[in-house]
């Protein structure tokens, strides 16, 4: 079965089950390795890395993050909504191992992976990554240590990266899934200005029972209004 490259945390709609194992259908399309990336709103000017915000540095992951992904990964709670079980080390460092790769949406993984830092701390990460053969439809994903919620982080991590889809990466749509207990992400959406398109009952089996899914959605055409 192909893996999704990025969305292995996040929930995907496209999730089913058998016997209480997770099957995630494969959502991604891969593109054969030398044909050449089509995607027909994308700018020829790369995304300029790190995106620095106010109070936070977002950069490509390093081997070397493992330690830090796993001091929030490995907790309970953060797993609470996530497809996966809470991470151990050598978990976090295959991961790690993975998301190196997902160097953008123009990569030959079709995917972008972040991590954001404070003070020289990674605190949180999120993965960009497209969902269609022509490259115009994407999908975010995010999860950040608990010491720093309440206070926008999120928000602020996630913005510039849905900017970038749009401007740098000419998608057309972004989406974001998530267990339809998970209110803080749902929030997330909202003050991100996405909107509520969907709540699906009991389609994913996950960590032993049926959960329902909600699933967001952005397109160009609504940021254009605001
Ligand atoms: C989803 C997740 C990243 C959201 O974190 P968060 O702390 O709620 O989000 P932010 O960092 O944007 O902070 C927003 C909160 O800070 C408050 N806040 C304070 N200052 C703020 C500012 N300058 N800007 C925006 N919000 C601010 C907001 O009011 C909001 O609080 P509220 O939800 O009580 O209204 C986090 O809950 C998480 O990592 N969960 C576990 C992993 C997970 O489930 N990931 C999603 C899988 S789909």
């Amino acid at each position: 079965m192909n893996q999704s490259p990025s969305s292995d945390v996040w929930k995907s709609v496209n999730s089913n089950s058998s016997n209480g194992v997770i099957k995630k259908s494969d959502q991604f399309l891969f593109r054969p390795e030398k044909e050449p990336i089509y995607t027909p709103g994308m700018s020829a000017q790369p995304l300029p890395l790190p995106l620095q915000t106010a109070r936070l540095t977002l950069r490509l992951p390093r081997p070397e993050d493992a330690e830090d992904l796993l001091a929030y990964y490995s907790r309970a709670d953060v797993a609470r909504y996530l497809l996966e079980e809470p991470w151990t080390p050598d978990y976090a460092r295959e991961q790690l191992g993975k998301r190196v790769a997902r160097t953008g949406l123009d990569s030959e993984t079709r995917a972008l992976a972040l991590v954001w830092e404070q003070a020289g701390r990674v605190i949180g990460d999120l993965g960009l990554w497209l969902t269609d053969q022509r490259g115009e439809v994407a999908e975010v994903g995010w999860v950040m240590h608990p010491d720093y919620s309440g206070r926008g982080m999120a928000t602020e991590a996630v913005r510039p990266v849905l900017d970038a889809a749009f401007e740098v990466y000419g998608v057309h749509r972004i989406t974001a899934q998530m267990d339809a207990r998970n209110v803080a992400s749902a929030r997330l959406c909202e003050r991100l200005g996405m909107q509520r398109e969907a709540h699906l009952r009991q389609d994913c089996w996950s960590k032993g029972e049926w959960t329902d899914t909600l699933i967001y959605g952005m397109l160009a055409a609504d940021r254009a209004k605001t």
